[in-house]
């Protein structure tokens, strides 16, 4: 059996960057990071293994680390961390916080923002906490004032294709649409290549946390054009899934380490 592994997949440099911030770190009782630092179990385990805990506020912190996800935050809260005198350490990826840029600029010349993204993902929380009221939304544009200026943007995370398709029926409605496409290059390098790889193959593994949205997004992409089986780790494969395959494409998460897509060829190449 062959197996093929997307060219862009695994870790992006926006949660190497994370990881390699918070590797330094001593752990101990006093660093917590805020949320999940990157949306990867395993990965998260290990942190915790190391005394760093997770914590899904600030309310009851008086002393100590705060670390801020690759994900990133709101600025009042980053404020609010500041004031009661915490270190922060700031791993928000470097694209997320172009978002954060560009939606306050358009937002200053006068444009209500539309976000295309996960009203509950953590990104999408610290995009339009900085907007006073922007509008998210996950799939049909649904935009009742048409008389006003507005700015189209995405999660950076999102599907490509959808964000394209979205905005086309804005523009037949909104005139003089702004469209700023903020999806990160990581994601749309590993949205191309696994769906390359999904028309050559018999069967796609798509490798990664059930909470990462990026990794749905692929599962999503993949099962459009083969049959696709979405795992976290390599104790969920079936040896009935390989039945009459002969080659396998593998893509994983941008929040998928490297040691578990190897478990999974290891496991894949010894008992299947
Ligand atoms: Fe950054 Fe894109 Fe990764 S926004 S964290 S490089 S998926």
């Amino acid at each position: 059996m062959k197996i093929s592994i997307a060219k862009n997949s695994g870790f992006c440099f926006g949660v190497k960057k994370a990881l390699d911030k918070v590797e330094r770190i001593k752990g101990g009782n006093k660093t917590y990071i805020l949320g999940h630092l990157i949306h990867n179990k395993q990965v998260i385990n290990k942190l915790r293994k190391k005394g760093i805990k997770i914590i899904d506020n600030v309310d009851n912190i008086s002393k100590g680390t705060i670390v801020i996800s690759a994900h990133g935050v709101p600025d009042k809260l980053k404020e609010d961390i500041r004031k009661k005198k915490l270190k922060i350490i700031d791993t928000t990826c470097p694209l997320v916080e172009k978002v954060h840029i560009i939606t306050k600029k358009l937002e200053k010349e006068g444009y209500k923002i539309i976000i295309f993204g996960d009203k509950e993902h953590t990104e999408v929380k610290g995009i339009a906490g900085n907007l006073k009221n922007p509008i998210i939304i996950d799939d049909k544009p649904e935009i009742k004032e048409l008389n006003k200026k507005y700015a189209f943007v995405s999660q950076t995370t999102k599907d490509q294709e959808k964000f394209n398709e979205i905005a086309e029926k804005l523009k037949m409605r909104i005139k003089g649409l702004r469209i700023e496409d903020t999806i990160c290059l990581a994601t749309k390098l590993r949205q191309n290549d696994a769906k390359e790889l999904a028309k050559k193959v018999d069967m796609m593994l798509v490798i990664g946390d059930y909470n990462s949205a990026n990794t749905k997004r692929l599962e999503q992409i993949c099962s459009k054009i083969v049959e696709t089986k979405h795992i976290e780790t390599s104790d969920e494969l079936k040896a009935e899934w390989f039945k009459n395959k002969e080659h396998i494409g593998i893509t994983a998460g941008a929040s998928t380490p490297d040691w578990i897509v190897k478990s999974v060829i290891e496991r894949i190449k010894n008992e299947f």
